[in-house]
């Protein structure tokens, strides 16, 4: 009798303790990265928007920088990389393309890790323009006169408050830091960029705009130079998503664990990428989606699912706001299928 009481006791206390800890063991686990116990899942809808977007011919490469005219427009490739450095790849991953407008997120990060947040602000400002990425006008009509850290005069002027005693050791620091934040070294594409040099007398007329307004912070054309630099750098779609995921992760690279970027300044950076980073095309954007994204000319484009990770495309053809068209197609339909959209409470788990 007393054994078997014993025994119906003991088989209790072991129900009891798998109850409480099998949960735990759940929350470690979707804790680290809730993508993780769904790679399956993520492959296959990763699968799933290549082969339905891969023959959208839609968009055309930018051409006012001749060097990405002639870019393969076909090649077509997306990266996942988790807050716990999980790598989803599919496509053409491999291909170095220039980071272009996607540099800026990590310029205005670095210059927040140089003068603080308020400073930056202060400075640059985070106002959406409503307008093309290079207008001048939005330069005029902004009260700011830089309207945000994401068009081309926000970020010139971002790139003008980066220190150093010259402008080698500036753009030194840039790249360094993009490397960082890549979590290994990343370098420059040297016919991107005199390709680019030739040709950005629209840059340069905004620095002198800005400095009609006391609004850029160093030498205007010296800035203009190493802002075209930072455009220049060469990623392909792993690395950036690794740079994301290093957002996504409290600014703290998956793959080294350095930390790249205080944790504070994060929201700042997430929440201006909401608000302008793709430009005339973020309302649409945030309708659809619903997560901080990046865009560049050069034809990627990266989204950020905080304390998840990041989704890098690579497509070249862009729409008329300068965003790829099949890398807003496919990580609309990802984050759809796999319910990203920050604004919805489903993201969190909540039916
Ligand atoms: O300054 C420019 O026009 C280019 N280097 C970058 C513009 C860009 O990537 C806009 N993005 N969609």
């Amino acid at each position: 009798m007393l054994t078997q009481r014993l025994q119906f006791n003991r088989m209790c206390i072991a129900a009891l303790v798998v109850a409480t800890l099998a949960p735990i063991a759940l929350l470690a686990q979707t804790a680290r990265s809730p993508v993780a116990p769904r790679r399956e899942l993520v492959e296959s809808v990763v699968r799933e928007a290549y082969d339905k977007f891969k023959g959208d011919t839609n968009g055309k490469n930018a051409d006012y920088i001749p060097y990405l005219a002639k870019v393969d427009s076909k090649m077509f490739g997306i990266a996942i990389v988790t807050t716990d450095n999980q790598v989803l790849t599919l496509g053409d991953v491999n291909y170095s393309f220039s980071i272009q407008s996607i540099s800026k997120v990590f310029t205005l990060a670095l210059a927040m890790e140089e003068l603080g947040p308020d400073k930056v602000f202060e400075k640059v400002g985070s106002e959406p323009t409503g307008r093309a990425f290079n207008s001048p006008l939005a330069v005029v009509d902004m009260p700011t006169h830089t309207g945000n850290p994401f068009v081309n005069a926000g970020a010139i002027a971002t790139t003008s408050l980066i220190s150093g005693k010259d402008a080698q050791e500036k753009w030194k620091r840039i790249l360094d830091f993009y490397s960082k934040a890549a979590g290994e070294q990343l370098t420059l594409i040297d016919e991107v960029y005199k390709s680019e040099a030739a040709t950005n007398t629209g840059n340069k007329a905004l620095s002198m705009l800005l400095a009609k307004y006391d609004r850029i912070y160093a030498d205007p054309f010296e800035s203009v130079d190493i802002y075209t630099k930072q455009c220049s750098v060469g990623v392909n779609a792993i690395q950036l998503a690794r740079m994301g995921a290093m957002l996504a992760n409290n600014g703290v690279n998956p793959a080294t664990n350095a930390q790249v970027i205080n944790s504070d300044y994060i929201p700042h950076i997430l929440s201006t990428m909401a608000l302008a980073g793709l430009y005339d095309g973020s309302g649409g954007w945030a309708w659809h989606v619903g997560l901080p994204a990046k865009s560049g000319v050069g034809g990627g484009i990266v989204a950020i699912a905080p304390g998840k990770g990041a989704i890098a495309v690579f497509a070249p053809p862009l729409d008329e706001a300068g965003n790829s068209v099949k890398a807003q197609e496919v990580i609309e339909y990802v984050a759809r299928k796999l319910n990203y959209n920050l604004y919805s409470p489903t993201s969190v788990g909540l039916k």
